[in-house]
């Protein structure tokens, strides 16, 4: 059995079931790196409270590069039988160095390592998911270039409502994944990283001996961080207590999993052959074994059926901290599964996506001929129409039903009744040449922002 971190006080062995029950190395051992971060900051801290003599700390640190090393180059390898990342780090130095490691934990604890480990995760992870997040909405910018001019369908209740361009459809995905960039943006901005937690009270390092360390350590790892976000615990009781970084960027999560479930909800709906829109990209479907003629849209419903986890994963952690006593409760060990399920289901789903839509195509034609065929996506220009004449908008709108009736009725098109019957309509043939038109109807939606565009742009940064 490895050595543990603890076990002066206990007579007896732990038991093997319970060891193995409580251990969490084969999942936190993905926090290796910031483990590692951590120790080397507080290798600093006590070179400058004298507890290590600079050839010791040297020492130390070299060892620490060694395993940062295999953790960079996706070498490392974890010993199954240590409890945990922080005891598999100890033991790896005990190993090589023998007694000298045995002072790098002075002072500190695994409860303010994690605090400090699990948030450099989130951060690095946003910063990373925000990249790919920007991918995604370049190649929605892309696709909604390609398509410029062309017309599409708008839905309300899942029913034909208006004519729209197809350009304002993406655009419309475009806000969303804005505003969840906006999101990320803010919870990088508002995360700091405490240092100095000790167990839960606080540390006998000094303050002036952690904010230079802080400093120098930043500064030799090259941080991303522009802005120091380390910093010394302003309440350590609060920071190992704390895990509501984590609830505030799973939220983040599952609201952008939602819009992602909802554009994969729309993309299977318009390449149904029903709705015959788009033309999915094939490299990301699969086929039936039995039914030789389908072409399923797997990624898609993949999208969304990840979206039960991304929330599960939330709940998860809400339920999980919800009524524990303050500060660190075991409970917490169980924080990482969850978070790095979202993490690594979003950044997987995005990678994918930002291809997948580069592969879409418009089937012009079918639009074309909806729109050709439907008469009921411009009643409501009739009703406009009559409206701008001096009709009152609920008479104009009962008008243009009952012409709709009316058309239905005869089982005509209302472009080819005569201009005797749209008289009685308030209506001729001229007016509805003019108004059932794609183009005369995007026209006359004035409120439309011609600016939203480079408004949205700045927005996105693209
Ligand atoms: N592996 C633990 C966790 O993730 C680290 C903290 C353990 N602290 C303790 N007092 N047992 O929560």
């Amino acid at each position: 059995m490895a050595k543990k971190l603890w076990g002066g006080r206990f007579k007896k062995e732990i038991d093997s079931d319970f060891d193995k029950f409580q251990s969490s190395i084969h999942y936190d051992w993905k926090l290796a790196e910031y483990d590692i971060y951590h120790s080397m900051i507080h290798i600093g801290a006590l070179l400058k409270m004298k507890i290590l003599k600079p050839d010791e700390a040297k020492k130390l640190n070299a060892a620490l590069e060694e395993i940062l090393d295999e953790v960079k180059r996706r070498q490392f390898k974890y010993n199954p039988e240590n409890e945990d990342i922080h005891t598999e780090i100890q033991n790896r130095l005990t190993e090589k160095l023998g007694e000298i490691a045995l002072k790098l934990h002075s002072f500190r604890s695994r409860n303010d390592q994690i605090a400090f480990d699990e948030r450099y995760y989130c951060i690095i992870e946003a910063i990373r998911i925000l990249e790919l997040l920007s991918e995604v909405i370049s190649t929605f910018n892309e696709l909604a270039n390609r398509y410029k001019g062309e017309f599409f369908i708008g839905y309300t209740h899942t029913q034909r409502a208006q004519i729209i361009r197809f350009k304002d459809y993406l655009l419309a995905y475009l806000w969303m994944f804005g505003k969840d960039s906006d999101r990320l943006d803010s919870f990088l901005k508002n995360l700091k990283i405490p240092i100095g937690c000790g167990a839960l009270a606080g540390s006998y390092i000094k303050k002036e001996a952690y904010q230079e360390t802080i400093k120098q350590v930043i500064k030799s790892m090259g941080s991303i961080f522009k802005d120091t976000k380390v910093t010394l615990s302003k309440n350590p009781l609060s920071d190992v207590s704390d895990r509501d970084f984590l609830i505030e960027f799973l939220s983040i999560l599952s609201i952008l999993q939602m819009h992602l479930s909802r554009l994969a909800e729309d993309l299977i709906l318009y390449s149904t052959k029903e709705f015959n829109f788009l033309i999915l990209p094939e490299e990301f479907c699969t086929g039936s074994s039995l039914l030789p003629h389908k072409k399923n849209p797997d990624f898609l419903e993949l999208l969304r059926g990840y979206t039960s986890r991304v929330y599960g994963n939330l709940v998860s952690l809400l339920t999980l901290m919800k009524g524990l006593p303050l500060t660190y409760n075991r409970d917490m060990q169980l924080d990482k599964e969850p978070v790095f399920s979202s993490v690594e289901i979003i950044e997987e789903e995005l990678k994918i996506l930002a291809k997948f839509i580069k592969g879409i195509k418009l089937n012009k034609k079918a639009i074309s001929k909806a729109i050709k065929e439907d008469q009921n996506l411009y009643v409501t220009e009739v009703a406009e129409y009559l409206t701008e004449k001096g009709v009152p908008f609920l008479k104009a709108h009962d008008i243009a039903g009952r012409l709709i009736r009316f058309a239905e009725e005869k089982n005509k098109k209302i472009k080819e009744l005569d201009n005797k019957t749209l008289k009685k309509f308030f209506l001729n043939k001229k007016i509805i040449n003019k108004i059932f038109n794609p183009n005369f109807v995007i026209k006359r939606r004035r409120s439309l922002d011609t600016e939203a565009e480079s408004k949205l742009k700045a927005f996105l940064r693209f």
